[in-house]
């Protein structure tokens, strides 16, 4: 097997992942995904941390398992180090911790926002250094300079909701299950994307501004249904079409400027609302209209797991950046 073999945890959010890369080939990625916060229309931090306790061992076994790996093969281990939720990441940093120091392996810790990004390097194609990556998640909105694996710079970012908020928000307005953005997805393939002009927020520079659009569409409902109580369902298909036309719009315009500015002609997109078709679809179509290359990654590596955690970790073994048992989960953590 080909070195370094490296087992990855992943537990920011409300997935429960471990991952285990050789040689920086995957060789598996289990993620668990929580159900438990469904019902409350959002994650809870504390069910969150709760669950993960509960499944955390179980899936590092199944990753072992899958990738024919016993823990004497290991190199290293690897963790989310933030940003993301203190709770959830306490209980995968003290795994990782303590799974490291019994083994008497080194300890990688990982930045959430870059493994995202570096998600990109597990599959072919890969984009080559440098080009521009645009992260879309539930909770960060990031326009980023990826000159290599270790050296990235924020040019944007969202000054208010994240893009993925922007989409459950609206979709919770709209009376869809939480998460919202695949359901909204899904209905906005059958409805017209230009019928109810919602507005798209102008950021100076390259940030992004995504309250405006979930309080307009909250006014906008309100005053229809006052008037036809059956507006939402009658209109669903083309409200949701119509919501994600103007976040994509937010996106792109952005994304487009960015690139423009900095010559960069390679455009990735990382991040769970990467998996939206809308988005896609639109910059594939962007791509061919400006010549550029366009980088999605398989979308079981664009939502959370611990894949692109390994991925990350195999960069910095490559570098030599291990961390120590001292180290400790950051939420605010910054790329
Ligand atoms: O990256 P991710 O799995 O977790 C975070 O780190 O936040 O992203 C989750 C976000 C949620 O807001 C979810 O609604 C959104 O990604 N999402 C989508 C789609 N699939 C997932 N948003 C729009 N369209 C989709 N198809
Ligand atoms: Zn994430």
């Amino acid at each position: 097997m080909s070195t370094p073999v490296i087992l990855a945890i992943e537990s920011s959010c409300d997935d429960t992942s471990a991952a285990v890369m050789a040689g920086g080939e995957i060789l598996s990625n289990v993620v668990a995904t929580q159900q438990v916060h469904e019902q409350y229309g959002g994650v809870v931090p504390e069910l969150a941390s709760r669950a993960h306790q509960q499944h955390l061992i179980p899936v590092v076994q199944e990753a072992l398992r899958r990738a024919k790996v016993t823990k004497s093969d290991l190199d290293a281990v690897a963790f989310t180090q933030g940003p993301g939720l203190l709770g959830s990441l306490l209980v995968g940093s003290m795994f990782a911790k303590t799974f490291a120091l019994a083994l008497d392996k080194p300890l990688i810790a990982v930045n959430h926002m870059r493994a995202h990004i570096l998600a990109h390097f597990i599959r072919a194609p890969r984009p080559q250094f440098p080009f521009l990556c645009l992260t879309v998640s539930g909770g960060h909105t990031q326009l980023v300079i990826v000159r290599s694996a270790l050296d990235m710079e924020v040019i944007g970012q969202t000054i208010d909701d994240a893009a993925g908020e922007a989409f459950d928000k609206t979709a919770k307005l709209l009376g869809l299950p939480y998460p919202g953005g695949p359901h909204l997805d899904k209905q906005a393939k059958l409805g017209n994307p230009t019928r109810f002009p919602f507005p798209v927020g102008a950021m100076p520079g390259y940030d992004f501004s995504f309250s405006g659009l979930k309080t307009a569409v909250m006014y906008f409902l309100r005053q229809q249904t006052a008037q036809n109580p059956n507006f939402i369902q009658e209109n669903l298909a083309d409200l949701c079409a119509s919501i994600q036309h103007t976040i994509i719009l937010t996106l792109l315009r952005q994304f487009t400027r960015a690139a423009q500015d900095h010559g960069l002609t390679q455009l990735a997109l990382a991040g769970g609302v990467a998996a939206n078709s809308g988005l896609r679809a639109a910059l594939t179509q962007l791509g061919e209209e400006r010549g550029w290359e366009i980088f999605i990654p398989d979308f079981e590596f664009c939502t959370d797991n611990a894949g692109m955690v390994a991925m990350t970790a195999h960069f910095q073994f490559e570098a030599g950046a291990f961390a120590d048992q001292l180290s400790s989960p950051d939420p605010r953590l910054k790329l």
